[in-house]
């Protein structure tokens, strides 16, 4: 930044602070340490400021002002992203979402809730159950991402299954456009075909086309009970099976189909000692949950459809949970990836797409790949009913920073590729994945997303770099 450049932002950054109050707007070294990086494992950076406004008209005037001065300026919620989304760089300005918290209102009629940008989701389950109403939205980070962050990545998690994508819980949306418009656009209807469907262009698109302060949920019934089977299939065709089965036995009431390669077991159960109900030695390992709605006829039903699995040749071994502590053990061990760094060390995480009938090949593929190209170390688990996998990479006895993710990306991407499927299922592209966007988007589509990133962002100031260069 030029010395003439560098008094403007000055200016305009000390102005903010006149209008929005010394606590909304902290400059330089005031900066604090969670607003110069995300859980992109990067270094921290140096934002020039972050300001933190109360509604959408201060992130409008926040947004006018940078426009003016020429300050790029990153969105950031809970700061959970994996990919470098609301990173900032040197120089640029942090808005940041954490005072703008709460819940607005809960409509139980209409079974909807408008919940400010900044709220944790876990703040927004709870609000939800205690209405007697459900949201359905689950991830690991549920406790400090923030539902604004969730939306702009499009966040994924784990019952996707049943309820879908983020994407798919939004009814409205509040958004500032970067030249500081504000677009209330809070529906509340299922149904609403009055033209574009606006809310789309700003869920899933990173904090690249505009800030979102407001949102309208969609809530479901909450479940009444919840069962759950561990399982152990002998080969990927069982596994395919299984997955049929339970769509078709289970119907709408599968919430997830979590599946473990037996490398991830035996980090899990092994290393970092997850009691499993289940023994080892098995192909594949799968957690099926559903959720009911009537106590006393659901889980028998439940325990019947599985008998009829096991009868059919379909299971290894299986274990049904008796207790909702039984439930959660199982979910232990499909947790015990947020662990990984104490367990395993510096290690890479991935979150590939492909039709399931590619996926026993591409872990096996990929996992001699690796090895061949450098010793690499991969395991292999994932939302395998949503065609979404998980890797954990990493290089033995080698630092975060060192470890060769250039070779590990190259490698993954490129089956990926080869197997028509997406190098991001759920975590989104950010700055880390944006040089394979080509592996799964044509060149048309990318030219799309430029031509939408310039009609709504001209001065590309708001997060410049992210997802598509312009
Ligand atoms: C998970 C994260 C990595 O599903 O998306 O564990
Ligand atoms: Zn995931």
């Amino acid at each position: 930044m030029t010395e003439i450049h560098a008094t403007a932002a000055q200016a305009a950054l000390v102005s903010l602070q006149n209008q929005l109050g010394a606590q909304a707007v902290l400059i330089g070294e005031a900066v604090p340490e969670r607003n110069r990086n995300d859980w992109s494992s990067q270094a921290p950076t140096h934002p020039i400021a972050v300001v933190r406004p109360k509604d959408a008209a201060e992130v409008s005037v926040t947004l006018k002002a940078c426009a003016q001065a020429g300050l790029k300026v990153v969105p950031q919620g809970g700061l959970t992203g994996l990919c470098g989304g609301a990173r900032p760089e040197d120089g640029w300005v942090a808005l940041s979402m954490e005072r703008m918290v709460g819940v607005e209102e809960v409509d139980p009629a209409g079974s909807t809730m408008t919940v400010w940008a900044g709220t944790p989701l876990e703040v927004v389950q709870q609000a939800a159950d205690q209405a007697g109403l459900f949201f359905s939205l689950d991830l690991g980070a549920r406790g400090s991402c923030a539902i604004g962050g969730n939306l702009s990545t499009n966040a994924g998690g784990n019952r996707v299954i049943r309820y879908g994508m983020a994407r798919e819980l939004v009814l409205g949306i509040e958004v500032v456009l970067p030249d500081g418009t504000i677009i209330t656009s809070l529906n509340k209807m299922l149904k609403n075909n009055a033209g574009y469907d606006l809310k789309q262009l700003f869920i899933g698109s990173e904090g690249t086309l505009g800030v979102i302060t407001r949102v309208v949920l969609r809530l479901h019934p909450k479940p009444q009970c919840t069962m759950a089977a561990l399982c152990a299939v002998s080969d990927f065709e069982a596994l395919v099976g299984l997955l049929k089965a339970a769509r078709a036995g289970l119907g709408p009431t599968l919430s997830a189909f979590e599946v473990m390669w037996p490398d991830y077991w035996h980090v899990v159960t092994n290393r970092a000692k997850v009691k499993a109900a289940v023994g080892q030695g098995h192909a594949q390992y799968v957690l099926i949950e559903a959720q009911g709605t009537d106590e006393q006829a659901d889980p028998p039903r439940f325990q019947a459809w599985l008998e009829s699995v096991m009868a059919q040749g379909l299971l290894a071994d299986a274990a049904v949970a008796q207790s909702l502590a039984d439930v959660k053990g199982f979910w232990a061990l499909r947790d015990a990836c947020a662990d990984f760094f104490q367990v395993i060390g510096p290690h890479v995480s991935y979150d590939v797409a492909m039709p399931i009938g590619r996926m026993a090949d591409f872990a096996v593929q990929c996992k001699a790949d690796l090895l061949a190209a450098g010793g690499i170390q991969s395991i292999y688990y994932g939302h395998v009913g949503d065609g979404n996998l998980h890797l954990v990479v990493w290089a033995d006895g080698v630092s975060l920073t060192e470890q060769p993710k250039d070779t590990m990306d190259a490698v993954i991407y490129g089956l990926v590729k080869e197997r028509g499927g997406s190098i991001s299922a759920e975590h989104g592209i950010g700055t880390q994945k944006k040089k394979w966007l080509g592996h799964s988007r044509s060149a048309e589509e990318i030219a799309l997303m430029q031509t939408l990133k310039k009609a709504l962002d001209p001065l590309n100031l708001l997060n410049p770099g992210k997802v598509v260069s312009v």
